[in-house]
């Protein structure tokens, strides 16, 4: 068998990890999250949850995967002394697999939605308005066109590999993504009415904070983020070096995400107050804050024409750091099953890279073509059901499942003293007991509420 794929270096590692976590979840769904529910209190939750409960899981998932050295099936399976335990094993390795390909069937949709409007400025200022209207109008061949484009460029920098693709990308598009935020959240700040916005970004309602809706998103925002249950962060921790250690590069990794999450806030909230400013609409009729898709492809666009001529500059550079976010998550999403693929047949990673490519895209048509009937659900199945469950799973068997001394050894290599340090005092259990009971409260929420 080929030899495997290695990050060069902990930098590599951290953006790369970074980058898969950081992308729409944090730009789009974090800043409306907290929109919706209380500003500053949900803020305030999300940390402490991304912290105490998705930092846990996220350290799971790379341990296992750098001890495996394998894609989530053969790691789970190896984890295992019991038949039984290793057919469950198994068993969560191929939903992760299947569920990592059905999140990138919808997330790349989006994306290519991300691409159309960024190339809009662009035809606009040309003159080019027929075709700059056609591209931000919704319409089936529109999104056909801009999805597969999309998938093209994730599946040419997959099938460059882990160093040459994954690693040197990420580490090339996560500083253009940090300098484009940066000078937008800027830009926005400096706006009339952007004070509004950041007023409500920041001061939390703490009467909010107790509700479980607040908490439950927060929990699963903060799951969709970190790319967790679906094998992603599995796979890229075992393209780890044995040398790192792995606690501290972990916590690394969160405190990214979590900060692009936090930037994001300051630039789409005050961004949505500055367009109420200039007579743009921010509520829907029954009186909330519009989020959601018409957030981002109706207010913004509409502020961003508003502000005239460099109206066009601003919702380039702002989709094109949409687009920078969405490509490197996605690569993340197409190494699961093209990594699974390679390990399991031995085949080469371009034609395989190709060939997962095609039938994720295959999916994405079907989709597309019955948009109504499967957007949503694909969405909410993989996203409120099969991560949750299957984030609990890799909590089984890191806690129970997988003997205590290996797991011990395993985190020694990078990190000696590991048995000394609050990290092992704490994490065992916490795998073992806290985010399991966690984890159910979320899998059984939708169960409670939709009745
Ligand atoms: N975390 C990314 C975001 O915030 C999306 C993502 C990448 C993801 N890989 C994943 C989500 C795996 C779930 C599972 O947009």
């Amino acid at each position: 068998m080929a030899s495997r794929g290695q990050f060069s270096s902990r930098t590599g590692f951290i953006l790369a990890a970074a980058g898969s976590a950081v992308g729409l979840g944090n730009i789009w769904g974090f800043p409306t999250n907290a929109a919706e529910n209380g500003g500053g209190a949900f803020v305030l939750m999300y940390f402490i949850l991304a912290f105490c409960l998705a930092y846990p899981v996220l350290m799971a998932e790379l341990i296992i995967g750098r001890h495996a050295q394998a894609n989530m099936v053969t790691a789970l399976g190896s984890l295992s002394n019991s038949r039984f335990s290793k057919t469950i094993g198994h068993l969560s390795g191929i939903f992760g697999v299947i569920a990592a390909s059905l999140i990138l069937s919808f997330y790349s949709i989006v994306a290519g939605w991300m691409i159309a409007y960024m190339i809009e400025p662009l035809l606009s200022s040309l003159g080019l308005t027929e075709t700059a209207n056609w591209l931000i109008t919704s319409g089936t061949t529109r999104n056909i066109l801009f999805c597969a484009i999309f998938m093209a460029v994730t599946t040419l920098l997959i099938s460059l590999g882990v160093e040459q693709g994954i690693e040197r990308w990420s580490t090339r598009l996560m500083p253009t993504l940090l300098a484009i935020m940066l000078g937008l959240i800027v830009y926005v700040l400096l706006q009339p009415g952007a004070m509004e916005g950041l007023r409500l970004f920041l001061v939390p309602d703490f009467s909010q904070i107790t509700q479980p809706t607040l908490i439950l998103s927060a929990l699963g925002q903060a799951f969709f983020s970190l790319s967790l249950g679906v094998g992603t962060m599995l796979i890229y921790g075992s393209y780890m070096q044995k040398t790192e250690n792995l606690p501290k590069t972990g916590a690394i990794v969160t405190l990214v995400d979590t900060s692009i999450a936090f930037l994001a806030g300051l630039l789409i909230l005050p961004a949505m107050f500055v367009a109420r400013r200039n007579g743009i609409d921010i509520h829907s009729a029954d009186g909330s804050l519009i989020a959601g898709p018409d957030l981002i492809f109706q207010v913004l666009p509409s502020l961003f024409d508003s502000m005239g001529e460099i109206g066009l500059l601003v919702g380039f550079m702002f989709f094109s750091l949409m687009v920078i976010a969405a490509l490197t998550s996605s690569i993340s999403m197409l190494e699961v099953p093209v990594a699974f693929t390679i390990e399991k047949t031995g085949f080469g990673r371009k034609p395989l890279s190709l060939a997962v490519s095609l039938i994720i895209f295959l999916v994405s048509l079907v989709i597309i073509t019955n948009f109504d009937r499967l957007f949503g659900l694909v969405i909410s199945l993989t996203t409120e059901y099969m991560q949750p469950l299957l984030g609990l799973m890799l909590c089984i068997f890191a806690g129970w499942v997988w003997h205590r001394d290996k797991l011990l050894s395993e985190l020694k290599q990078g990190h000696e003293t590991i048995e000394q340090s609050l990290f092992w005092k704490i994490w065992p259990s916490y795998v073992r007991f806290v985010c399991p009971l966690l984890i159910i409260a979320i899998f059984a929420q939708p169960l409670f509420t939709s009745g």
